[in-house]
């Protein structure tokens, strides 16, 4: 036995103890705030999602799959809105945090809840970067840095959307040649899976006619204990990433890979997210908490790359992916500006994203795993977000 497996048995052992020390943990008291009108686990109405947007329409699509497991998405923004999954009680948790219609999601401050995201996840410096000798300039949404794409990330358009089968939505999204400054007519297919073994699998395709850089991603924000439920400092989350890359105070990586050992940001071992949070260290203040990518110590579908659990639940969500680097945002920036779907506010830390991709700044630092497409490539990438409970 490796010693990969190893520590993630030793996970297992710790989850398992700490599952034990929850049983009496449910959703009566965490619901208190929620509408009363809204029962925890409803659907939002179909007719919540109706609209038409830049001449598109816009809807709201189920998937379920064999266990009863339920996702909802919209094709606006290409937005992950509900995923019911069973805690260890067999109970059906909606751990996505999000809004419910399609007006909260227009009106929300924060952009990127549940969305698919183009077409570069994470930050560019200062809005800039250069692909064979020309530079491009790009908005610069996150001063003085392009966040997610840029003004008009792709978590604000229409895609078009073809429901394959119950478990199955395909979107699909032509970013046109300089929209938002990058060159190249994109070709986009994203396919998002519920499988029977209770995952969020996604399947990124993309094709260009100009070299180009892309980096996709989702922004699902999760609470493993359910929407509505509180702080996710008590999660427990475990990392096969044995460094990370450092930030400077615009959250632009430095350019250096640095070990987690010795660290907060090492999560090699089963840690909750608020253990060390608040230590006094420069990146977790330049981060405001942890907003970094950890480079991941494999990435090929064979491994978890991530594990975390729901103190409250015991939900346990697995992360596997192809993509590099993993963004860990434990929702700094959350300033309870916007209702969510059952009501409650978007709390500071109430929700977590991981985000599956390449390093933020790669078209700017050429040490890293390269972000460039060119004509005749295919960019094609899965990840996966698995639910359990154990
Ligand atoms: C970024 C955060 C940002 C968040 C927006 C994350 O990917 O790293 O800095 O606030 O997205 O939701």
């Amino acid at each position: 036995m490796n010693s990969k497996i190893l520590s993630l048995g030793t996970l297992i052992a710790g989850m398992a103890f700490l599952g034990a020390c929850n049983n009496s943990a449910n959703k009566t008291t965490s619901n208190t705030k929620m509408k009363d009108s809204i029962t925890y686990g409803t659907l939002p109405p179909d007719s919540a999602f109706e609209k038409t947007i830049d001449g598109k329409q816009v809807h709201l699509y189920t998937l379920k799959n064999k266990n009863g497991a339920i996702m909802t998405m919209t094709n606006f923004g290409g937005r992950v809105v509900n995923l019911l999954v069973p805690d260890s009680a067999g109970k059906m948790i909606d751990v996505s945090v999000g809004l419910g219609s399609v007006d909260a999601y227009i009106k929300s401050t924060e952009r990127y809840y549940g969305a698919t995201i183009g077409r570069y996840g994470n930050r560019i410096a200062k809005g800039h970067f250069t692909l064979e000798g020309k530079q491009y300039t790009l908005a610069t949404n996150n001063a003085p840095n392009t966040l997610h794409g840029g003004k008009k990330g792709y978590q604000d358009v229409v895609w078009d959307a073809k429901k394959l089968n119950d478990q199955t939505l395909e979107l699909t999204y032509l970013s046109k040649d300089m929209e938002e400054g990058f060159p190249g007519n994109l070709h986009i297919k994203v396919t998002y899976t519920l499988t029977d073994d209770n995952a969020m699998k996604v399947d990124y395709e993309a094709t260009t006619d100009k070299t180009t850089v892309v980096n996709l991603t989702n922004h699902a924000y999760f609470n493993l204990n359910g929407e509505g439920s509180g702080t996710i400092l008590n999660h427990l989350v475990q990392f096969k990433a044995s460094s990370y890359t450092p930030v400077d105070s615009t959250l632009i990586p430095t350019g250096k890979i640095e070990p987690v050992k010795g660290t907060p940001f090492d999560f090699t071992t089963p840690t909750t997210i608020g253990a060390r949070i608040n230590d006094d260290n420069i990146q977790l203040k330049n981060g405001k908490g942890y907003d970094h990518n950890f480079v991941l110590d494999k990435h090929d579908l064979s491994i978890p790359i991530a594990i975390v659990k729901g103190d409250k639940t015991g939900i346990v969500m697995e992360i596997y992916t192809e993509e590099p680097g993993l963004q860990f945002y434990s929702g700094n920036f959350m300033q309870s500006r916007n209702e969510m779907k059952y009501g409650e506010k978007d709390d500071y830390r109430n929700a977590f994203a991981m985000e599956t991709q390449h390093y933020p700044d790669s078209p700017n630092q050429p040490q890293f795993p390269s972000t460039v497409l060119k004509p005749g490539q295919t960019y094609k990438t899965t990840s996966i977000y698995k639910f359990k409970t154990k």
